[in-house]
């Protein structure tokens, strides 16, 4: 049964149980009524917050469910790429193959860099060339707009488009902004998680004002989390307190939705990329497998909520 997200007692979207759904639902008819793809920036402009670890696991996940994922790894240090074996020196990097530099600044589509990882998962790879776009595209009208371009013409393609972003709020990020719908926010809980949020959160809105409007706020993810801490206790806490406040903002980010679903520390998350694996194949019954799994179920049952979505069409 799927439960719809209710308010926490601080006014905070929770969703506390849920059973894994598919995102296609038959109705009478039998007809397949479809949700079109979703697309997700996962942006803090902090390093290390579990950015990568949360794009790959998490985009794994979801394509182990079935869902056709597409990870873009906007991020010039590749690595998402790197992670999943699609990288530079990667074992399934083409010699020839394009990557996001050249999707931003040239005349290549998405449908050429898509490199399979899976039945169900494509990654779009980066390279450390992409960390000269920012110089590269300084002249260029629409610079910001390329990804949004490129993304709407495969977006019939995938349930799901992740975009795994860099450290900073420069082009590449504000392309990612630009292109998805939503963004979801990894938090490490220590006690400078919020610090430096208000200017994330202040490009967040401007992009929506003047490039997207489509765009806000989706998901809260803690990440790294050392369950039994009195630390990320409080640390959580805030961050609920923090978004229940912006429930009255108006903003983009008013209704983001804190998950339930935390990412434990785990080792096995941290050992699987030098294996060009995903948690489910490096360690399927880690506490890591076990957290990222139950992310992906909360986040299919968040959005099979959204029942007023206006992205839900019938397939012919
Ligand atoms: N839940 C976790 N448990 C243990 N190590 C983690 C976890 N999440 C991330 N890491 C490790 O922490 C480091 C930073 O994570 P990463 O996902 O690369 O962050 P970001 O992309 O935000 O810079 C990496 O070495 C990664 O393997
Ligand atoms: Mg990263």
């Amino acid at each position: 049964m799927l439960l719809a997200p209710r308010q926490s007692d601080l006014g905070l979207t929770v969703v506390d149980s849920y059973t894994p759904t598919s995102i296609f639902e038959m109705d009478a008819h039998s007809e397949r009524t479809e949700i079109i793809m979703r697309s997700i920036a996962i942006i803090n402009q902090k390093g290390g917050v579990g950015k990568t670890t949360t794009a790959v696991n998490l985009s794994a996940a979801l394509a182990d469910q079935g869902l056709r994922v597409g990870l873009i790894d906007m991020d010039p240090q590749a690595h998402a790429s790197l992670h999943l074996g699609t990288g530079p020196l990667g074992t399934g990097m083409q010699q020839e193959q394009p990557t996001v530099y050249e999707l931003l600044t040239g005349d290549v589509g998405l449908a050429e860099l898509w490199q399979p990882v899976g039945e169900y998962l494509s990654v779009a790879s980066s390279h450390i060339d992409l960390a000269a776009a920012e110089v590269e595209l300084a002249g260029v009208v629409g610079r910001e707009l390329i990804l949004r371009d490129k993304l709407a013409l495969v977006e019939d393609q995938f349930d799901y488009v992740l975009i795994d972003c860099p450290p900073s709020l420069g082009i590449l990020t504000i392309n990612a902004l630009s292109a998805v719908d939503d963004v979801f926010l990894p938090l490490q809980p220590h006690y400078l998680a919020l610090h430096g949020l208000s200017k994330l959160l202040q490009t967040i809105d401007l992009v929506s004002k003047r490039l997207n409007d489509r765009l806000r706020l989706a998901g809260v993810i803690m990440c790294l989390y050392e369950s039994g801490t009195r630390l990320a206790a409080e640390v959580s806490a805030d961050v609920e307190k923090f978004f229940c406040e912006a429930q009255t903002s108006n903003s983009p980010w008013q209704g983001a939705h804190l998950f339930a679903s935390r990412i434990r520390r785990n080792i096995r998350l941290a050992e699987a990329p030098s294996f060009e694996q995903s948690i489910f194949q490096y360690a399927a019954q880690s506490a890591g497998a076990e957290d990222y799994r139950a992310l992906a179920d909360e986040m299919i049952s968040l959005y099979a909520g959204q029942s007023t979505s206006p992205t839900v069409k019938l397939a012919a």
